[in-house]
């Protein structure tokens, strides 16, 4: 695309996804990129981008942000995670502090070469503890961690059966091993029973990995974790349960769902991120063969080429592990779940359609994209931050808020987030439509 074709367009910020703006035909591939830009800077100027805002203070239920226009926010928090609030536990800081002073600010290499360190090695051992497994490697994130696995364990001639609601790391690490990715619909056991059989009657010999998630943002809700392992048994599959939205943050000592639905030894691989309960990035692969270890450390692009998890990092999500499974752990689930009862009901009384069960997420529909679009913006105006989901991650009508609650909110927090919610979807509802904004940026 040349300059001259960057005409001062007139943008429909309110309507739309990015799959309207980008541009496949242009040759250069910056190039196609340029109306997606264009369209989201419109956005921006206009109000309508509630993404990529900026923090000027500390993760918490009171927050101070700045949107992409420029536009200081500072009032209620429902849009990050840190479910426990650990990142600001004094045991935590403390720890941080310590691995700063002993001079753990870097890795130093990846963990196939020297970036190990003992606090590292240490935390490893905690998890595999944790989760009642024989070992468990870190991986640099969570994203890490499950397209890593993936593509360490799957070759073309495999099969990967996944929920068709799962992460994206597990869907790009399994289309980047693969061909032969099967979706079954979502948490639908009987569909999946029917594609693992059909998989295994063509393919005796295939590996098959399914893969899904023990709590699903999106939704939050969950799999008969216990009926899909028989099944994966039955067709001699591997199955794969990426933990990251709930361990730690639920169940009676923290393991989440494997832990309410008794199924802690028996999951062949169990993957889990740092990034919402255990206050930093990172991410692990737990499992009880001897050899996954192995297969990480050399099968595996981002453990093998990527550096590991720095000291630092390590003695915060170390201490992160020691708090969870601590009686403050205990206390800060219960003022979790407290919490996410009390908004989904304060919501529901409201009127909202809130979807699945009590968890860290809270998932609001709000209706179609402009809808829910002007909501949001109505929203931060008030001061309230929640993160938006829009299509294509959702269906067009069924866009969403994915509420992340904390146990350090307050009741008055949650009924305050409520009112103001209310007050945006009814200014939303009042309003007529805004009208188009027009690209400004420089030609
Ligand atoms: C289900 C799931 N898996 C994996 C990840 C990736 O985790 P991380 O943020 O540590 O890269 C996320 C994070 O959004 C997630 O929601």
């Amino acid at each position: 695309m040349n300059s001259a074709e960057h005409k001062p367009k007139a943008f429909d910020i309110w309507n739309g996804s990015l799959l309207d703006h980008y541009d496949a035909t242009a040759p250069n591939m910056l190039d196609r990129w340029h109306p997606v830009m264009a369209w989201w800077d419109a956005r921006a100027q206009g109000d309508a981008d509630p993404y990529a805002k900026v923090t000027n203070s500390e993760i918490g239920p009171r927050i101070t942000a700045t949107d992409r226009s420029g536009k200081r926010i500072e009032g209620l928090n429902f849009a990050t995670q840190d479910c426990l609030n650990l990142s600001r536990h004094p045991a935590v800081r403390r720890a941080a502090a310590d691995a700063v002073a002993q001079g753990g600010l870097h890795a130093g290499g990846s963990a196939a070469l020297m970036g190990l360190s003992a606090g590292l090695v240490r935390l490893e051992q905690t998890i595999a503890r944790f989760l009642d497994c024989d070992d468990a490697t870190v991986l640099p994130t969570g994203w890490a961690a499950g397209y890593g696995v993936i593509r360490a364990l799957v070759r073309p001639q495999d099969h990967v059966v996944i929920d068709a609601l799962a992460h994206a790391c597990l869907f790009e690490g399994a289309k980047a091993a693969t061909g032969n990715v099967h979706q079954f619909d979502h948490n639908n056991i009987d569909d999946l029973v029917q594609r693992l059989t059909r998989i295994r009657a063509a393919h005796p010999a295939a590996g098959i990995l399914v893969a899904t998630e023990s709590l699903f943002s999106a939704q939050s809700d969950s799999p008969d974790l216990a009926a899909m392992m028989q099944i994966c048994r039955d067709t001699g599959a591997l199955f794969l349960v990426d933990t990251a939205h709930d361990l730690g943050a639920t169940g009676p000592t923290g393991r989440g769902e494997i832990e309410k639905q008794g199924v802690l030894r028996a999951i062949d691989v169990i993957m889990g991120s740092f990034s919402k309960t255990f206050a930093s990035a990172g991410g692990f692969v737990a499992s009880n063969h001897p050899a996954l270890k192995t297969a990480l450390r050399l099968g595996c692009g981002p453990s093998r080429y990527s550096n590991a998890l720095s000291p630092v990092q390590s003695a915060v999500v170390q201490s992160c592990f020691d708090l969870v499974s601590s009686p403050t752990g205990s206390q800060l689930r219960s003022d979790l779940q407290h919490n996410s009862a009390l908004l989904r009901s304060a919501l529901r009384h409201e009127g909202f359609d809130i979807l699945g069960g009590p968890s860290p997420i809270v998932p609001v529909v709000l209706g179609d994209v402009p809808l829910s679009r002007r909501i949001t913006s109505n929203l931060f105006a008030l001061n309230a931050l929640a993160n938006l989901v829009e299509f294509p991650s959702v269906p067009q009508t069924a866009c969403r808020w994915r509420l992340q609650v904390m146990a350090g909110h307050s009741d008055d927090d949650i009924l305050d987030f409520v009112s103001r919610a209310v007050t945006a979807r009814r200014q939303a509802l009042d309003a007529p439509p805004p009208g188009t904004v027009i690209e400004n940026f420089a030609l």
